[in-house]
């Protein structure tokens, strides 16, 4: 891991994101999805966090509520020195252009009627970044940043491949020199071999740029090569949350080392080892979540008093926490 920098570039304390969901008649009372339940974690400058966990997590509401795309209950975000939560106005539209977003699905997230050039040149014009006379240049030096030719800015993004067109979004993300680029899957719709292309693009753009990612994926496979530490999601809490080495190396949360166990390993001694661990079941209705561990219905370590109470987060090394009322503090795993 980079030496840290003493002030992290983001700091999210205590983040709690819910939505009003009504249920029943028409007399119902209104009750809330917390779909991000109280976390906490930071990112330092030039390097990469993923944010891992299966479908439903809280995944990508976490990240939008970061880049206050969708209002957050509670919590901060700080960026920087910036309480970018409450800021307004001149502060906000500068601090936005620091943040950006690289989504799934390149195809929905682009304009289909713009062509490739004014699709990355929008955020400029729209944030007001840089020179007005300047933008063609720093358009032309994107495309090539990001491997496409100056021919295809002309170009719509229907006459673009998957691969080609995440090119764009990148480009696109890159336009306003933001520090802090939240991918959210940017790889999850491409083919394996493309995936591999964008997740190389992605690292190098980062020394080139000196860019700091918050990297959200499904698939601990895709961030193994690609993230300094990993935060594990499930129902909306992070049950663990390490620097890279010691999450691929020593996980602790049962939940960890079922998705860890689904990560085809390229090393054949460690496939051997690896018994696949299968998580039966679906995660209990978010709507009404358990009061003890919310992993209890489908942890294949289960006790008795797993169901009691909600196991904090502890910390069981430097940087490493669990939340598992069956870790020693001494770092021994139940499975
Ligand atoms: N606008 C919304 N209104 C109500 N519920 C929502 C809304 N957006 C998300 N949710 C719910 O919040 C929870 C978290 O959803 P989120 O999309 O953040 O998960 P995710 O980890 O990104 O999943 P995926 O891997 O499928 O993208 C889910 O239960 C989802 O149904
Ligand atoms: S607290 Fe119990 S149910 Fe929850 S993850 Fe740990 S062992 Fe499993
Ligand atoms: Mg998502």
């Amino acid at each position: 891991m980079k030496e840290k920098t003493a002030k992290p570039l983001l700091k999210v304390e205590n983040l709690t994101v819910r939505f009003p969901v009504k249920r029943g008649g028409l007399f119902s009372k209104k009750s809330y999805l917390y779909a991000v339940d109280d976390i906490s974690f930071e990112i330092a400058r030039g390097e990469t966090l993923a944010i891992v966990g299966e479908s439903g997590s809280g995944k990508s509401t976490a990240a939008l509520a970061v880049a206050r795309l969708v209002k957050a209950h509670s919590g901060s975000v700080l960026l920087g020195d910036d309480d970018f939560l409450s800021l307004q106005d001149e502060a906000l539209r500068q601090a936005r252009a620091q943040v950006q977003f690289i989504f799934q699905d390149p195809y929905a997230s682009l304009n289909p009627r713009l062509r490739a050039e004014a699709v990355v040149r929008e955020p400029l014009d729209s944030l007001g970044t840089g020179d007005p006379s300047e933008r063609q240049a720093s358009i032309d030096a994107l495309f090539k940043a990001v491997g496409l030719r100056p021919e295809q800015q002309r170009l719509f993004p229907h006459q673009f491949s998957g691969g080609q067109r995440q090119r764009i979004g990148v480009a696109r993300a890159l336009a306003t020199r933001p520090e802090l680029i939240i991918c959210d899957e940017p790889v999850s719709a491409l083919d394996v071999a493309v995936q591999a292309q964008i997740l190389n693009l992605l690292r190098k753009l980062q020394k080139d740029f000196d860019l700091t990612y918050l990297f959200i994926s499904h698939d601990l496979g895709v961030v193994q090569h690609m993230c300094d530490s990993v935060a594990v999601m499930y129902m909306g809490k992070i049950v663990e949350h390490a620097d890279r080495l010691s999450l691929f190396n020593n996980p602790l949360h049962p939940y960890t080392k079922a998705l860890l166990s689904a990560v085809p390993s390229v090393d054949k001694k460690r496939r051997q080892e690896t018994k696949r661990i299968l998580i039966p079941g679906d995660p209990p209705d978010p709507l009404s979540p358990p009061n003890g561990c919310r992993f209890a219905n489908r942890c294949p370590a289960a006790q008795e008093q797993c169901s009691q109470s909600q196991p904090p987060l502890r910390q069981i090394a430097a940087g490493h926490t669990v939340a598992c009322h069956l870790v020693s503090d001494n770092g021994i795993a139940p499975i």
